[in-house]
């Protein structure tokens, strides 16, 4: 592939060196796609196949992957739907499943804003299917940035981004002050983005609402304000933006003041270089933790290319190139799992597992009000607790000179028998710690609020 039009895009500059090297090799695929179409006899799949009966006892006449009898004690889903490798992209029909759920997820109203349905469903790729987010975030920090370049972040955010960003791709973070108050830090995010432009031809962010450690979403407004910002900087920087948006705990909004919408989709609709790329998964949104399967979807501009021919070849080019990076990597996704959510999806039904969910979100939803109430009833000038409307945590600042996170979470735990999460970074300015209401029990949310609060009269 020559990568014609992509070339064209900002996209391709911004690739890095390794997402411009690198691209799916024709090799084997070329051979075993033709085989498949007409050969007799197929020498080209890599995994062992035989008829049913000659591994199985009992088994049938069909041309099947070998499997372990013994397996088969464990799923009443077809062999064919979970033993061979899925394609490395993932399986087509999740693909265009998840791609669907995207679409919807956006909320629009098919009669009122059927303009931004179309621009929606045109304008991005059909999803790749990752490892859980946490391999989307590697895949698209992968792709975007060279060793030594900077990617903009929360100065609170999942201790992964670090390891994934820092330490395996070795890129740098430039941490912005996440809040000032209880609001959203503008001036810092801004003050990150013209920093980092003064050496970087591109700008990348990573944002994640609601945030892991601190359960922030932003409010409609503050939601407004930084697409409003992200657009005007893309304007007198002149040079292309990228935000990457963790979606992982999407659906898990509490407020109604809150953007209940990923800021994905007004990312998406802004004509400016403001290109946001999506990860999503069945981790939390389905409630498969174990599952391992995410989605990877970007954002594209309908001015990037001319018409409807070009529009589909800069999908597969760059679907290529991620199809590339995942043969590179994991090689492909988790077939059963890749299967059991198209089930979910298809045979369950949407509103089927939606109706679930809502169990789980209105467990959540009232321990985070309980959780929230019963820390406001804390007295006490050397705490305060962050913004928080959603997610699976929320995170409770400590005042540094008088107390160490690290030696508060100790101290909670020996004494009260509470565990939670202390963060300790001093040169970030963070000290506090990160409680995941989420595996606490409604009714034991005031003791663990009692008992945090007899732990602090102790320093
Ligand atoms: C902010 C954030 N992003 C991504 C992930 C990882 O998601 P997954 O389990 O799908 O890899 C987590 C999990 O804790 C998270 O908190």
């Amino acid at each position: 592939m020559e990568f014609n039009i992509l070339k064209k895009t900002p996209l391709y500059n911004a690739y890095s060196e390794l997402g411009r090297r690198l691209f799916l090799p024709q090799g084997i695929f070329y051979w075993s796609g033709r085989a498949k179409k007409e050969a007799e006899i197929i020498g080209t799949i890599g995994s062992a196949f035989g008829f049913e009966k000659d591994f199985i006892d009992g088994g049938s006449s069909e041309w099947l992957p070998c499997y372990l009898d013994e397996l088969s004690e464990f799923f009443s889903v077809n062999v064919k739907q979970i033993v061979p490798y899925a394609s490395i992209g993932g399986l087509n029909e999740i693909r265009e499943i998840w791609k669907d759920w995207i679409v919807r997820k956006a909320k629009y109203d098919k009669n009122r804003e059927k303009d931004l349905l179309l621009r929606l469903e045109r304008y991005i790729t059909k999803p790749i299917v990752t490892a859980g987010v946490t391999n989307g975030i590697y895949h698209s920090c992968a792709l975007l940035l060279d060793s030594g370049e900077f990617i903009i972040a929360p100065n609170k955010r999942w201790g992964n981004y670090d390891n994934i960003i820092e330490k395996n791709i070795g890129a740098r973070i430039k941490s912005f002050e996440f809040f000032s108050g209880q609001n959203f830090n503008l001036n810092s995010l801004d003050d990150a983005i013209k920093d980092v432009a003064k050496s970087q031809e591109k700008i990348v962010i990573i944002l994640n609402f609601p945030n892991n450690p601190t359960g922030y979403v932003p409010t409609k407004k503050e939601s407004n304000e930084i697409v409003s910002l992200l657009q005007e900087r893309q304007r007198s920087l002149k040079k292309p933006i990228f935000v990457i948006v963790d979606d992982a705990y999407e659906p898990y909004v509490y407020t109604n003041d809150s953007s209940t919408r990923s800021i994905f989709y007004d990312l998406h609709q802004l004509e400016e270089d403001v290109i946001p790329i999506k990860l999503d998964g069945v981790t939390k949104e389905l409630l498969m933790y174990g599952a391992r399967i995410g989605f990877l979807t970007f954002g594209l501009k309908p001015s990037w290319t001319k018409n409807d021919e070009e529009l589909e070849d800069l999908k597969s080019e760059i679907n290529n190139k991620s199809e590339g990076l995942n043969r590179a990597t994991i090689s492909s996704c988790n077939h059963f799992y890749q299967t059991i959510t198209q089930k979910m999806f298809k045979e369950k039904g949407i509103e089927k597992f939606l109706s679930s969910r809502e169990k789980v979100f209105n467990l959540l939803k009232k321990r985070y009000e309980k959780i929230n109430s019963e820390l406001m009833k804390i007295d006490d000038k050397d705490i305060s607790i962050d913004p928080n409307s959603g997610g699976f945590f929320l995170f409770l600042n400590l005042n540094p000179k008088k107390i160490k996170a690290t030696e508060f979470g100790d101290h909670l735990l020996q004494k009260y028998k509470v565990g939670v999460i202390p963060i300790e970074k001093p040169d970030e300015g963070i000290n506090g710690i990160r409680i995941a209401y989420c595996s606490i029990d409604l009714s034991n949310i005031p003791e663990v609020v009692k008992r945090i609060n007899l732990a602090l009269n102790d320093f």
